[in-house]
Parts: structure tokens; C-alpha cells; sequence
């Protein structure tokens, strides 16, 4: 066992991406679970990708957690997330075929809102209307399935499932108000609520017995002593509030995110573990001051396989930003970050940090508050020579080229956080745990 898993024992510890989201979340997480009790979902839905890979076989999940891969590890999914019942159950199914069952270790918040061909429907409308202007969402219907919650009036949540005479009325009522405005709006056909209904029987037949009270479960989990891993999605630079609006996801996917996402107050977590790359990665539209739209980002883009694995869109990608994460660090209140896809960077001649930026004649290390200042930041690089070794076998920190160390420890001074883990490539076993003096 490596040390830093010791220090594990009897913790509660929340896994974040501090970039844009991809950043090897699924990965860590299922490293830690093996000494979690509980893997917690709170926020984000089915726009999310986690890849965890054991052996010869890849795991891509949505919206299950991550420690759904681990049999003994039970899953919640809480109140925080918006679920989508028809990928939920394609997942449920998924894990079976591979002999995976969760059937005694899921636990769905009757609190979480449900997604609906609706919200998918008017996601796609709406970004079709805006053309150039669009926000490049995944599509899965997050935004309208949000705005449905915080307006109320035609929010449907799990519990909903379980009274389906009850549901019938809202659904009528929801889909009218919808054919409506996607009609007036969109010139869109009309949606057919029984169709929506039947689908909502089966997830009410399959899904009913998972759906209960999150919150008492996680609570009395911690009475009794249980190590809970928070599992958060997309990247601390699409959040809601404080990410680079409107370019961002619709809910708080910083750490932020975790108290209202699963009825935990955040004093209750012991460890918040910060996720990046090795350089930095984004999907859809939006600034990204870093960007290599050149022959380096698209080498990034080959050796890192960096596509979708919600949408396969090919991810926009470039240096390593130590402004923004400098930023995310200090609001996720992060102790230590992991740090993947090391051995990526590996071949190039030179590799370059972020530092500071430059905003009309002004140089801050501090990340601008809006999305319009941050598409004037003009990066200030720290270079550092490269690597040319191969780190993918690399076991211990001291193994790494004595240049990787250096870009590490370059990283730990911009940021002002230590990096505690160290991804050398996709493999659970691939990471290296690193004790801090
Ligand atoms: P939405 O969450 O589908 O509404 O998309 C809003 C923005 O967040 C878009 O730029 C998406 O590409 C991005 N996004 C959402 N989920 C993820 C994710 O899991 N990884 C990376 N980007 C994401």
C-alpha cells in the first residue's frame, strides 16, 4: 500500500478538477475508493465523462460515480445532480454485462431532478438559434433541466417517479408548456407526453428501488464512521458561479458545489484533492488564454487522446495555465493536487507554465473576474527545458527525469499548492504517490 493511502484511513476527501473539466477525475477517484466506503455524485449529469481503465478494460461512465467499478464500494447519487434515467439504466446495464452489479449499493437522491427528451431537445434548440454565439454544451440537456429546478413550476425530481398518476398530471401540464414555447420559439414540432410517460414507467419500474433519502443515508454514514469520497464533475473553471460565465456548466462544479450538491457541509471533509493536467485542455466556446492552435496543441491532442468521451469532440488544448489554477486552488479551498497525463508532455523541446497575464498593460497573477477580461489576457510564460524519457514505468517520484521534477516543482511555486500524485499514464496502477516533507 502507498503511503499517502495511510493517510487515507478515516478521511472524507473530495476529488475536483481545477481546469475545465477532463482532467483524469475518473481516475483518481477510483484510485481513492479503494478506501472509501462511499463514492458521492453531487452535482453535473450525464455531460460528464469519467474513464477509469483496469487491465484491458475501459469503463467511460456519465453519470454513475466512479467507484461503481470498485463491488464493494456503495454510490450515491445526490440530490445536487441532474439525472438522466435513460443513461443511468444503459450504465446499470453496462456494469452487469461486464459482472458489475450495483443493485445493493446504489443510493439516488428522491431529491435529484430528472432529465428529460425535453430538456435534451431544447439544449440543441437553443444552441442551433444561437449559431455562432453558442456555448458548445454536450447537448445532454444540463442547462434547461437546471433552469427547470431553480424556476420550479415544471421541475420533475426522482421522487416524482414513485406516484405515477401524480406525474402524468405534472408531465401533461410540463410538455404543453414546452410544445408552446419550442413551437414559438424554435418552430419545433411538437413532443408527445405519453411517449415521455411510457419512458418515465420503465425508469420508475427499474429505478424505483435505488431512490431514497441521500442526505440521512450519507449523515448516518458518517455517525457510524464511514470514509466518504466526493466525487466532483467538469472542472472548477465551468462553474456556475465562478468560472468564466457564460462559458461554463450550470451548476457549481468547484468544491463550492458539495454543500448544497449532497446536504454535507464541506467542514465535514478532511481532504480536498485538486485535479489538473500536466497542460491544460477545454470544449466549446469560451477564453482559454493558453490555447496552442498550432502544431503543439495538436501534438497535446494526439499523444493525450484528447477527444470526448461524452461527445468526441476534438478538446481545444495548450500550456499549463498557473494563473487559473493558482485561482481555483484558493476557491476550493484545495491541500493537494493530482496531477495526470505527466507523461504526455514527454518529446518536447521546451514546455511552458503560464505565470502571470497581462490585461491591458497591466500584469496580474490574480484570474480576472469575467469572461470578457479574461479574452484580453496575453500570457506571461515561465520555459523550462523538456523531457525525451519515457515516464510510463516510472513507480516512484525520484524515478521521474530530474526536468520533470523541475516543471513539477515549477508548478508547485505558481500555484502555491503541492502535488502530491503524479499520473504517468491511463492505468490504475500508473501513479505515482508522493509524500510531502
Ligand atoms: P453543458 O454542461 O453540457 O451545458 O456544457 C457547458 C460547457 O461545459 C460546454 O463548454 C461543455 O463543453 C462543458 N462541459 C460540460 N461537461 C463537461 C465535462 O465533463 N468535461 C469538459 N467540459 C464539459
Amino acid at each position: 500500500m502507498p503511503d499517502a493511502f495511510k493517510e487515507l484511513n478515516r478521511m472524507n476527501c473530495c476529488v475536483t478538477g481545477l481546469q475545465w473539466g477532463d482532467e483524469g477525475k475518473g481516475k483518481v477517484v477510483d484510485i481513492l475508493a479503494e478506501k472509501a466506503d462511499i463514492v458521492v455524485r453531487y452535482g453535473g449529469g450525464a455531460n460528464a465523462g469519467h474513464t477509469v481503465i483496469i487491465g484491458d478494460e475501459k469503463f467511460a461512465l456519465h453519470i454513475m460515480p466512479s467507484g461503481a467499478v470498485r463491488e464493494k464500494t456503495a454510490c450515491v447519487i445526490a440530490n445536487g445532480v441532474v439525472v438522466d434515467p435513460g443513461t443511468l439504466l444503459e450504465e446499470i446495464t453496462q456494469l452487469a454485462q461486464r459482472g458489475i452489479d450495483v443493485s445493493r449499493r446504489l443510493f439516488i437522491s428522491e431529491n435529484a431532478h430528472i432529465v428529460l427528451d425535453y430538456h435534451k431537445l431544447e439544449d440543441q434548440l437553443r444552441e442551433s438559434a444561437l449559431g455562432k454565439n453558442k456555448i458548445g454544451t454536450t447537448a445532454r440537456g444540463i442547462g434547461p433541466c437546471y433552469a427547470d429546478k431553480i424556476g420550479r413550476s415544471f421541475a420533475l425530481r426522482m421522487a416524482d417517479l414513485r406516484n405515477l398518476t401524480a406525474l402524468k398530471e405534472k408531465l401533461v401540464k410540463i410538455v404543453d408548456y414546452k410544445n408552446k414555447l419550442f413551437s414559438a420559439l424554435y418552430g419545433a414540432e411538437s413532443i408527445d407526453a405519453d411517449a415521455i410517460f411510457n419512458k418515465c414507467k420503465v425508469y420508475s419500474a427499474k429505478l424505483g428501488p435505488f431512490i431514497c433519502n441521500t442526505t440521512q443515508y450519507l449523515h448516518e454514514a458518517m455517525d457510524a464512521g464511514k470514509n466518504i469520497l466526493f466525487e466532483g464533475a467538469q472542472g472548477a473553471l465551468l462553474d456556475l458561479d465562478h468560472g468564466t460565465f457564460p462559458f461554463v456548466t450550470s451548476s457549481n462544479a468547484s468544491t463550492l458545489g458539495l454543500g448544497p450538491g449532497c446536504g454535507v457541509p464541506t467542514k465535514c471533509v478532511d481532504r480536498f484533492i485538486g485535479v489538473v493536467k500536466a497542460y491544460a485542455t477545454r470544449v466549446g466556446s469560451g477564453p482559454f488564454p493558453t490555447e496552442q492552435d498550432n502544431e503543439i496543441g495538436n501534438l497535446i491532442r494526439e499523444k493525450g487522446h484528447e477527444y470526448g468521451t461524452t461527445t468526441g469532440r476534438p478538446r481545444r488544448c495548450g500550456w499549463f495555465d498557473a494563473v487559473s489554477v493558482g485561482y481555483t486552488v484558493r476557491l476550493g479551498g484545495i491541500n493537494e493536487i493530482a496531477m495526470m497525463h505527466l507523461d504526455t508532455l514527454a518529446g518536447m523541446k521546451e514546455v511552458k507554465i503560464c505565470k502571470a497575464y497581462h490585461i491591458e498593460g497591466r500584469q496580474t497573477t490574480f484570474f480576472p473576474g469575467t469572461a470578457e477580461d479574461l479574452e484580453k489576457a496575453e500570457c506571461v510564460y515561465e520555459t523550462l527545458p523538456g523531457w525525451s524519457e519515457d515516464l510510463s514505468a516510472a513507480t516512484r517520484y525520484e524515478d521521474l527525469p530530474a526536468n520533470t521534477r523541475n516543471y513539477i516543482a515549477a508548478v508547485e511555486k505558481f500555484v502555491g499548492c503541492p502535488i502530491t500524485i503524479v499520473g504517468v499514464g491511463p492505468q490504475r496502477s500508473q501513479a505515482i504517490f508522493r509524500k510531502i516533507m
